[in-house]
């Protein structure tokens, strides 16, 4: 059978990091064969497309290049290691997928439609079977992220709080076009009270 292809979105600073932790946890302890990946990332080539990306001094980059690059990383992490895996039975959590370059790059650079259109070509429409997206105010989130302990903001990050609110629209608008495979989760609650809820849309997504 094929494995599950889940994805983890959100602002900044949501706390997907704690959670991905938390769901890869809960899934081993139900026996389930659970790979852990992210984007831009997941294979030596994506990594270092992500390094370009989010190197802060690549202040040049334009904002269809930037669309670009996230594209072919993430082309490269499906064909090399999402799709095989699948296809062996095993699940997958990512740590974002194409929501983040429809909300980044679409509604936060601004290139709309084009990038849902660029994200076709590089997924062939491939897209997870469930997405987590942990909703938390823009402000909120750039907070949390300032105040973590050895933190160095990258190129996404260091943007003004104007383009993290337009990729904050970005999600919004993403949760009511796929209302049956977005969970749009209250980032603002206790962790305990983030996981809870995504626990309950584990649970039935495996059949436990
Ligand atoms: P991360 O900090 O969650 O690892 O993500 C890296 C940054 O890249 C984050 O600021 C969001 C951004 N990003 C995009 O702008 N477009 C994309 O398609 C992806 C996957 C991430």
């Amino acid at each position: 059978m094929r494995g599950f292809f889940i994805s983890v979105e959100g602002s900044d600073g949501s706390g997907k990091s704690t959670q991905i932790k938390k769901i890869e946890e809960y899934l081993k302890s139900r026996n389930q064969e659970i790979l852990l990946t992210r984007e831009p990332g997941g294979t030596l080539i994506s990594e270092k497309i992500r390094e370009l990306l989010l190197d802060p001094t690549n202040k040049e980059m334009t904002a269809k290049t930037e669309m670009l690059l996230y594209a072919g990383a993430r082309t490269q992490h499906l064909e090399e290691f999402i799709l095989p895996n699948l296809q062996q039975g095993r699940s997958i959590l990512s740590d974002r997928f194409t929501d983040s370059s429809i909300a980044y790059q679409g509604f936060g650079r601004g290139l709309g439609d084009m990038v849902a259109e660029v994200n076709y070509i590089a997924t062939g429409g491939i897209s997870p079977d469930i997405t987590f997206f942990l909703d938390l105010s823009p402000e909120a989130g750039i907070a949390r992220k300032k105040a973590e302990v050895d933190h160095t903001m990258d190129r996404l990050e260091l943007e003004k709080q104007e383009f993290h609110q337009r990729v904050y629209d970005g999600y919004k608008a993403l949760c009511n076009l796929h209302e049956q495979r977005i969970c749009r989760i209250d980032a603002s609650q206790s962790v305990d009270a983030v996981f809870a809820e995504i626990k309950e849309s584990l649970d039935r997504l495996f059949g436990f």
